[in-house]
């Protein structure tokens, strides 16, 4: 057996210990393991695939980022070229890459990636590549798994982040507005919100009333708290508005969100005449060695990926189920992102506990 590993999109922690996972199984196995590089960019735009055995995936398990490179501009169905005038235009590339595949002699690929990534591997599972994937996204909106690994750690670094910004907003009666990322989901923000103990979290799934958020502010005032703690999802937005939008990155591409962070700073700031603060904590959440949990998800999505690849189950994610990792069809997968549900534990959790959601 010749297998492939390709990483889409944007990094994640926990990235390099599924290679090594994926590696290391399939060496055990006396089969050959390839990376491709720079998501599938190693197949389509240059000689970008290096073999991956025991002494490539050596002491990685520990590493951010991901020894093959990642490409978020990757996508062989929507590939971006740019024409002579410099304009970009989506090219479909994909009958291109089904035969750099076939031709590299491989018999199966691991896909490891987010929503994107997934959709993109569906594709080409119903071109014809045996493919099996695994779940990767800090922000925890893959559905059909518990958890997608890079989660915890960016929830770590975050939960550090709102513990480091309690102390200095006491000490200055201030108000510290935090963004954190999470895209169209509130996973990353309620979590770190609720362990960092933060007084108002705003998350996508819950449109806020900024008038609300200012009589939490205003009560902690009164009750002698003179400072706040408020920790924003990135795709949060006001009842009746949208998400802010940082950047449109136009063809291939999706929009980057931005700013609500501010936005709500500068709403707060108006309205209670406190002193207010922004944070914008960004790409720290990506970086960094992933945690004992990240490493041992990835570890255990890895194996499992190799041990579907054995049992030739392909056209699935391998995905947290409680104690198991279960084998989900792409199908039930794709196009269905995973969010905060109203009526989940969490939710009741930051209720009970006084926190101000914004509604
Ligand atoms: O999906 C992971 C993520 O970090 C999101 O939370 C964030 O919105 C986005 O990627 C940022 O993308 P980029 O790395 O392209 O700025």
């Amino acid at each position: 057996m010749r297998i492939a590993i390709s990483t889409g999109g944007g990094d994640a922690p926990g990235l390099n210990a599924v290679i090594r996972a994926v590696a290391l199984s399939a060496h055990h196995r006396g089969w050959r393991c390839y990376g491709i590089l720079r998501g599938y960019d190693g197949l389509l735009c240059f000689d970008g695939v290096v073999p991956l055995g025991p002494e490539q995936v050596r002491g990685i398990t520990h590493l951010g980022g991901t020894i093959l490179g990642a490409s978020n501009r990757g996508n062989p169905f929507r590939y971006v070229v740019r024409d002579p005038d410099g304009r970009e235009r989506e090219v479909d590339r994909s009958d291109e890459l089904v035969a750099a595949f076939q031709a590299s002699g491989f018999d199966a690929l691991v896909s490891i990636g987010g929503d994107g990534s997934l959709a993109i591997a569906y594709e080409l599972w119903n071109k014809g590549i045996p493919v099996v994937c695994v779940p990767k996204t800090i922000d925890n909106d893959v559905s059909g798994t518990l958890r997608s690994f890079g989660f915890d750690t960016a929830v770590s670094t975050a939960t550090e982040a709102i513990d480091k910004l309690h102390s200095t907003a006491e000490s200055h009666d201030r108000v510290m507005v935090i963004e954190l990322m999470g895209r169209y989901a509130g996973w990353i923000a309620l979590t770190s919100g609720l362990s960092g103990s933060a007084d108002v979290i705003l998350i996508p799934e819950i449109p806020f009333d900024i008038a609300k958020v200012c009589d939490k502010i205003r009560a902690r005032d009164a009750a002698g708290r003179r400072f706040s703690i408020v920790v924003v999802a990135e795709g949060a937005r006001p009842l009746g508005g949208e998400a802010v939008m940082a950047e449109r990155r136009g063809p291939g591409r999706a929009d980057r969100l931005g700013g609500i962070g501010g936005q709500v700073a500068r709403a707060i700031q108006e309205r209670t005449g406190k002193e207010v603060r922004t944070l914008v904590l960004g790409h720290l959440q990506r970086g960094g060695t992933p945690t004992t949990y990240d490493r041992l998800l990835a570890l255990r999505f890895g194996t499992a990926a190799v041990r579907a690849i054995a049992d030739r189950c392909f056209g699935v994610m391998v995905g947290l189920a409680g104690p198991t990792i279960a084998r989900v069809p792409l199908a039930e997968v794709v196009g269905r992102p995973k969010n905060v549900p109203l009526d989940s534990d969490i939710v009741a959790t930051a209720r009970d506990l006084g926190i101000s959601l914004g509604d």
